[in-house]
């Protein structure tokens, strides 16, 4: 902020707190017994108007709003380059000062416990009760927002309940998902197969999954395609390649859609998921419980 409006916003500020102050002890009344039942002569459908002088306790209030008003300034910053006495606060309070000193005190509380879990193979982590509710709630707070809250994916993001697994299910594959995250890299094929190899190639993809395809495909010439250009990566029977993410295609679960459409434009245009690496923000502890929370999941160790 320039200086000019921080010097405008601090005479507004501490200009409105005096104004008020003198506003309300200007008006005062006291409290003086002939004050009360002072009528103003107003008279309207027989109710009349006192002028009585504010009851006491009203008037402490409006006085205890100014003591904590000045308070709040010389506390917090605000005022000009005012950076306030917040005890705990060097050099002044901010957002993200008190932020640190949250997560720092998190850290003190359940760095140990996150540590004495990372000893643990994950598999014996993914038993542990306390351990799954915590790693409950990490994954609440980190990864919910993309796969959902009950860990069950959207339109792009995959499904991590089910035993169906694009990189790989074993605990350590999928700690090492979540430390270094994924890029999955599926070009699009339209300029080396043409549209209507997109068209055929993607009715014979859907038909490993005895989904019905549209008249006038070709799943002969589509198996051809597949078998040069599809299979380096999903593999001769479609059964992907966890090493290169990509997805197995004969058992009915689709992250980008099963409709003919969906494959074809899949095909078509390529897909490029991306999946976070988690390891710097989150470290090696919080990943390893989130690790054996999301093993768990397709254990039918926990209820979802
Ligand atoms: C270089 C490796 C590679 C090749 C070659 C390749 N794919 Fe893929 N494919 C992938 C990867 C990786 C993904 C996952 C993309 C993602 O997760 O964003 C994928 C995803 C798909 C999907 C989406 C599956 C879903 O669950 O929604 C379909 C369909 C598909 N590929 C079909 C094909 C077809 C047909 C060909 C041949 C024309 C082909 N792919 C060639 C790597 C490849
Ligand atoms: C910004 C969105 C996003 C966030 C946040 C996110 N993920 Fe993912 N995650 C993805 C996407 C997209 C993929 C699929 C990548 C691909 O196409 O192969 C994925 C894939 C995965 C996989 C691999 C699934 C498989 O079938 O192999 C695991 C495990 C996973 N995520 C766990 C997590 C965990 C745990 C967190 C929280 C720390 C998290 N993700 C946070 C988007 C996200």
């Amino acid at each position: 902020m320039t200086s000019f409006w921080s010097g405008y916003i601090s005479v507004l500020t501490i200009g409105t707190l005096v104004a008020l102050i003198w506003l309300i002890f200007a008006t005062r009344k006291g409290q003086r017994p002939d004050a009360n039942n002072h009528k103003l002569g107003h008279v309207y459908d027989g109710i009349e108007e006192y002028d009585n002088p504010l009851p006491r306790w009203w008037f402490m209030l409006f006085v205890a709003t100014f003591i904590f008003t000045a308070g709040y300034l010389v506390l917090y910053p605000g005022l000009g380059t005012w950076k306030g006495v917040l005890p705990g606060y060097e050099g002044g309070w901010t957002a993200a000062k008190q932020w640190e000193k949250e997560m720092a005190k998190a850290d003190e509380k359940y760095g140990p416990i996150f540590a004495k879990y990372a000893e643990m193979p994950i598999t014996e982590v993914a038993k542990d009760e306390e351990a799954l509710k915590m790693g409950g709630r990490l994954f609440a707070s980190h990864c919910a927002v993309c796969h959902g809250s009950d860990a069950k994916g959207a339109y792009g993001f995959p499904n991590l309940t089910d035993d169906d697994w694009i990189w790989g299910g074993q605990p350590d594959v999928i700690k090492t998902t979540i430390l270094k995250g994924r890029n999955a890299v599926m070009s699009g094929w339209k300029d080396a197969i043409g549209e209507d190899g997109v068209k055929n190639v993607a009715a014979y993809v859907r038909s490993f999954s005895g989904l019905k395809n549209p008249e006038g495909v070709d799943l002969e010439a589509g198996k051809q395609v597949f078998s040069t250009t599809c299979v380096a990566c999903h593999g001769p029977e479609g059964k992907g390649m966890h090493a290169l993410g990509a997805p197995n295609l004969t058992d009915d679960i689709w992250l980008y859609g099963s409709s003919f459409e969906m494959v074809q434009k899949t095909i078509r245009e390529g897909r490029n998921g991306h999946m976070p690496a988690q390891e710097e923000f989150l470290g090696n502890d919080k990943v390893h419980l989130l690790a054996a929370y999301v093993y768990s999941l397709s254990q039918g160790n926990t209820e979802n």
